[in-house]
């Protein structure tokens, strides 16, 4: 494999692909299609799996949809993809297989969103090409998305059973925001497309003649063919462009930055010292500015951020990475995944009318004591005699045993979760909405680990004599609100789930009890395929 010849040069070509097809509560038939796409000057055209409106319009990443709140957005989802897949599949995960045995099977996550479960894209509701193959969950053709809940950042992204890390790295992702104009204009945030942008970050490596190279032999080949434990590019690809670079103002500008790597952390920092101002996280605002040199994005994580140019010291920066992978115990790093994009700044101060307030919005607090329930959560991993991982669980269960998480609508429950791996994983749950309440290491794990894979039951293995070990402090621009937090390795993280809305004057009232319900999972998509994910049912 080669990668891109100039590894540590950046392209010429012009930052940004928010590119034409932007839908604004339109009711609109989005297809996926394959197309090819140049990501850097240096590469030939890459083929790739596409989101567009139109044929020409398919993009990597798709459209950026914006939604307003309040208003619905309905999606026809349809499938334009041609078999064979353009990445190795897996067929010993479980996977969807189409009963033709033809097509490519996909299904639609609409990511922070909270709307019926028929509309959530769950990994069982997946189709083939026009709908002639359906998984079987399969509800509707049409997706209804409410848009009743806080504004924020959302993302949509392929949530296929067993592919989605196939079907992401070859491209099915955009950026979907909910605004909320009243309570945000008042803000006085920079804004329009010039000033408040989306930056979708991922890791790709590519074959000489263009292709995505994703390595096609599982480290464990006898048990899974090709499923490797976690995804690493060696390119650092914005916006659909290997490490890019952008003119900017010397001014503010907001930018809403989304992980959407399969297994990647990012530490991103600037070279010349800028701060970021962090004004939400993933899917909601938090109550009040927080300004860091360093900021830690797991895979699904975002960060919306104000960035002052006008405070630079010099007339160029790049947005720099310095987090090791796998994160945090690799000990990779390396020149080339430390660079992700270069912001070259005009020497001249402008005039800037935006501000950032003292306060952006308001959310009920997490209160302990709203808890009706709470449970357990443990982290697996399995490992076959050479030590390599083969599987990973949730509870020790795989996705297909019956929901054992089923949480009441509207309720607030705590979960207590217990990572007994060595890694990090980020946990999402969709619908619910949550907040990390604390995160403790847990002392004598080699003990809680035996007594957990002889009983899988937390409470019999009386996990609580465990949690005796440092605290590690929640950064306080996460302490709000998120969909996804990072499990720290050898820890309990106590996070508040809430299943209902946090934020809404506005009605959309749906059955959040029908099938084919929902799901939570690891977002680290190599996981979440081998079987990281579980149902999550609610209940009347
Ligand atoms: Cu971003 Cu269940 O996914
Ligand atoms: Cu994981």
């Amino acid at each position: 494999i080669k990668s891109v010849k100039e590894r540590t040069g950046f392209d010429d070509t012009p930052f940004g692909t928010e590119l034409s097809g932007s839908c604004e509560n339109a009711s609109i038939s989005t297809r996926c299609k394959i197309s090819s796409k140049k990501f850097h000057r240096d590469l030939p055209p890459t083929p790739v799996f596409a989101y567009g409106t139109t044929r020409a319009a398919a993009t990597v990443p798709g459209p950026t949809i914006k939604a307003l709140h309040g208003v619905d957005t309905y999606i026809t989802w349809q499938n334009h993809l041609p078999s064979p897949h353009i990445l190795p599949w897996d067929r010993t995960l479980p996977t969807a297989i189409p009963h033709t045995g033809k097509g490519i099977p996909t299904v639609v996550h609409l990511h922070g969103g909270i709307h019926e479960p028929e509309s959530d894209g769950n990994s069982n509701s997946w189709f083939t090409d026009r709908f002639k193959d359906r998984g079987p969950t399969w509800t509707k053709k049409k997706y209804r998305y409410g848009n009743t809940q806080h504004p924020g950042n959302l993302w949509y992204h392929d949530h296929a059973m067993g592919l989605t890390r196939v079907n992401l790295l070859a491209g099915l992702v955009g950026t979907y925001v909910i605004q909320h104009p009243d309570l945000e204009i008042p803000l006085g945030l920079p804004y329009g497309d010039e000033f408040d942008r989306p930056l979708m970050i991922f890791d790709r490596t590519f074959k000489s003649d263009g292709s995505i190279y994703m390595n096609s032999t599982g480290d464990n080949p006898k048990i899974h063919p090709q499923w490797q434990p976690e995804y690493f590019g060696n390119t650092i690809i914005v916006n659909g462009k290997a490490w890019p670079k952008i003119k900017v103002q010397r001014r503010r500008y907001r930018f809403r930055i989304l992980n959407a790597s399969n297994a990647r952390f990012f530490r991103f920092f600037f070279s010349n010292g800028l701060k970021f101002i962090i004004v939400a996280s993933d899917s909601a605002y938090i109550a009040t500015p927080v300004v860091v040199d360093k900021l830690l994005l797991a895979p699904s994580e975002m960060a919306d951020v104000i960035i002052d140019f006008s405070s630079s010291t010099t007339n160029e920066t790049i947005l720099a990475n310095d987090a090791p992978y796998p994160f945090p115990s690799g000990d990779l790093t390396d020149e080339i995944n430390g660079k992700v994009m270069k912001f070259v700044i005009n020497k001249e101060k402008v005039l800037d009318d935006s501000k950032i307030p003292k306060r952006l919005m308001n959310y009920p607090k997490p209160e302990i004591s709203h808890a009706s329930k709470s449970r357990y959560i443990a982290l697996y991993e399995y490992t076959s005699k050479t030590g390599n991982p083969t599987h990973l669980y949730l509870n020790g269960k795989s996705y297909d045993e019956p929901a054992t998480e089923t949480p009441k609508i509207g309720s607030t429950e705590v979960w207590d979760v217990i990572n007994l791996t060595g890694d990090n994983h980020p946990l999402h749950i969709h619908l619910g909405l949550f907040a990390t309440l604390e995160q403790r290491e847990l002392v004598d794990i080699e003990n809680l680990k035996m007594c957990m894979k002889k009983l899988n039951n937390a409470t019999e293995c009386n996990v609580s004599k465990y949690v005796k070990g440092r605290r590690i402090p929640v950064p306080s621009h996460e302490k709000g609100w998120k969909n996804v937090f990072k499990m720290r390795p050898g820890c309990l993280t106590r996070i508040l789930v809430r299943f209902a809305l946090i934020h809404t004057n506005a009605s959309y009232s749906f059955d959040a009890s029908a099938e084919p319900g929902y799901v939570y999972h690891c977002h680290i998509l190599d996981h979440e395929d081998n079987v990281m994910m579980r149902p999550l049912k609610l209940i009347s």
